[in-house]
C-alpha cells in the first residue's frame, strides 16, 4: 500500500473541521498540528495522537509535513502559503485563497515556480446535489443559462465578532470584508459553478446590525461571460436566518433550491425530473446559516483524499487556485464598485 501523505493542519478554529477530514480520508494522516494558541493545540494533539506545534516556522521545518493546510484568519493565508512553498511544502487553502486578488497573484507566481501542488476548499462544490446541477446544466438541460440569482440571509450575534478569536472578522484588514468575502464566497463560488465565469458588477454594502468595520449585508448585480444575469445578496443579520439559496433559469428550464433542498426542478426530460425531484426534493437542512461550525466535514474529506492522491500521483488537485481565485476576484470588485459607486469589470477573469 502507498504510503499515507502526511498533513499539519495550522490554525485550529475551523482547523479542527480539517483534523476530523484528515483522520477520516483514505491514503492522508494528520501529522501534526499548529496554533499560537496553545489552548486550542493541546486537546487535538491529544485527541488526533499528533505533533504539536505553536510555532508555524517549525511546521515548516519538520520534514516529514509533506501537505501544510493554512486554516488561519484569511488576511494571512497567501503569505504563509508563500512561506509553505518556498520551505518544499504542498498546500492545501481554506476559502477564501486571500482577500486581495494582488496577493493571491504572488501566491500563484511561488506555487507555479515550485512545481508543488495547491488545492483548495471550496466544499460546496462536491454536495452531491450541487454536482448533480452542475452536470444538468454543462449537458444543457437548462438550455443557455439566462439568470442565477443567489441569496444568502444568515445571521451572527455579536459574540462572533467578539473574543480572542473574533475581532478579525468583519475587518477589511483581515477579514476582507464580512457577510459576502466570509460566509457569501461559496455561494459566489457556486454562482459561478453554474453560470461560468462573471465579467461585470455593481454592489452595494452596509453595516447594519453589528459594531463591525466592513459589512454585514451586501447586495450587488453580475454579468457573466455568457450573457446571463445574476444577482446576489448576503448579510449576517437577517433573523429568522435562512439558508442559501438559488434561483436559476435557462432558456430551457429553472431550478430553485434552498439549503440542501431542491425545491423546483423543471428541466431536462421527465425522467430526469423525476430522478432529480426524488434525490433531492425532501430534503431539509439549513447549512451553517446560524452556527458557523455547523458544517459538514464529507466534503473536506473528499478534498484531502483527492489531495493525497494529487500528491501520489504527481497532478493538479481537483480545485486549484486558478479556479478557487474567481471568487475572491469577483467579491473584491463588488467592494470596489460599493465603494466608488461604478459597475466594475473584472479584467481577464481577474479582479
Ligand atoms: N470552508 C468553510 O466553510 C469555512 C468555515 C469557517 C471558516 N473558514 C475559514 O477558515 C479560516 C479560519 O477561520 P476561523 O473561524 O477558524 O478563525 P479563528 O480565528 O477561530 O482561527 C484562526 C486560528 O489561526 C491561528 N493563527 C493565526 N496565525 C497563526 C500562525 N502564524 N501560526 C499558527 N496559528 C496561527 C489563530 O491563533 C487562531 O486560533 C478563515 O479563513 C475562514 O474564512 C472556512
Amino acid at each position: 500500500m502507498a504510503k499515507a501523505v502526511n498533513f499539519a493542519v495550522v490554525g485550529l478554529g475551523m482547523g479542527s473541521h480539517h483534523c476530523k477530514a484528515i483522520a477520516a480520508a483514505k491514503g492522508a494522516r494528520l501529522l501534526a498540528v499548529c496554533d499560537l494558541d496553545e489552548s486550542r493545540v493541546r486537546p487535538l494533539a491529544a485527541q488526533y495522537g499528533c505533533k504539536a506545534y505553536r510555532r508555524y516556522r517549525d511546521v515548516l521545518g519538520d520534514p516529514e509535513v509533506d501537505v501544510v493546510n493554512i486554516v488561519t484568519e484569511s488576511g494571512y493565508h497567501a503569505a504563509m502559503g508563500v512561506q509553505a512553498v518556498r520551505a518544499g511544502k504542498h498546500l492545501m487553502m481554506e476559502k477564501p485563497i486571500d482577500i486581495t486578488p494582488a496577493r493571491i497573484g504572488r501566491l500563484e507566481s511561488a506555487v507555479a515556480a515550485s512545481g508543488l501542488k495547491c488545492g483548495c476548499i471550496l466544499q460546496l462544490r462536491l454536495d452531491a446535489c450541487n454536482l448533480a446541477l452542475k452536470k444538468a446544466i454543462d449537458r444543457g438541460s437548462m438550455g443557455k443559462v439566462l439568470g442565477v440569482h443567489a441569496g444568502l440571509p444568515w445571521f451572527r450575534g455579536a459574540a462572533y465578532y467578539s473574543g480572542p478569536h473574533g475581532t478579525w472578522r468583519g475587518t477589511w484588514k483581515l477579514d476582507g470584508g464580512g457577510s459576502m468575502m466570509n460566509q457569501g464566497i461559496h455561494t459566489i463560488d457556486l454562482m459561478t459553478y453554474f453560470g461560468g465565469p462573471i465579467e461585470r458588477v455593481c454592489g452595494f454594502h452596509a453595516v447594519q446590525g453589528h459594531d463591525i468595520e466592513a459589512e454585514d449585508h451586501t447586495v450587488a448585480c453580475v454579468r457573466f461571460a455568457c450573457g446571463a444575469l445574476g444577482t446576489i445578496f448576503t448579510t449576517t443579520c437577517a433573523q429568522p436566518e435562512n439558508a442559501q439559496q438559488f434561483h436559476c433559469f435557462g432558456t430551457k428550464g429553472s431550478f430553485r433550491k434552498r439549503g440542501d433542498t431542491l425545491e423546483m426542478y423543471e428541466m431536462g426530460s421527465p425522467k430526469e425530473r423525476e430522478r432529480m425531484n426524488a434525490r433531492f426534493g425532501e430534503r431539509v437542512g439549513t447549512g451553517a446559516a446560524s452556527d458557523p461550525m455547523a458544517i459538514s466535514s464529507d466534503g473536506h474529506t473528499l478534498l484531502v483524499e483527492d489531495m493525497s492522491r494529487a500528491v501520489r500521483e504527481d497532478r493538479t488537485p481537483m480545485i486549484p487556485l486558478a479556479s478557487a481565485r474567481h471568487a475572491v476576484d469577483v467579491v473584491h470588485a463588488i467592494y470596489q464598485s460599493g465603494r466608488t459607486g461604478r459597475e466594475v469589470r473584472i479584467a481577464n477573469g481577474r479582479g
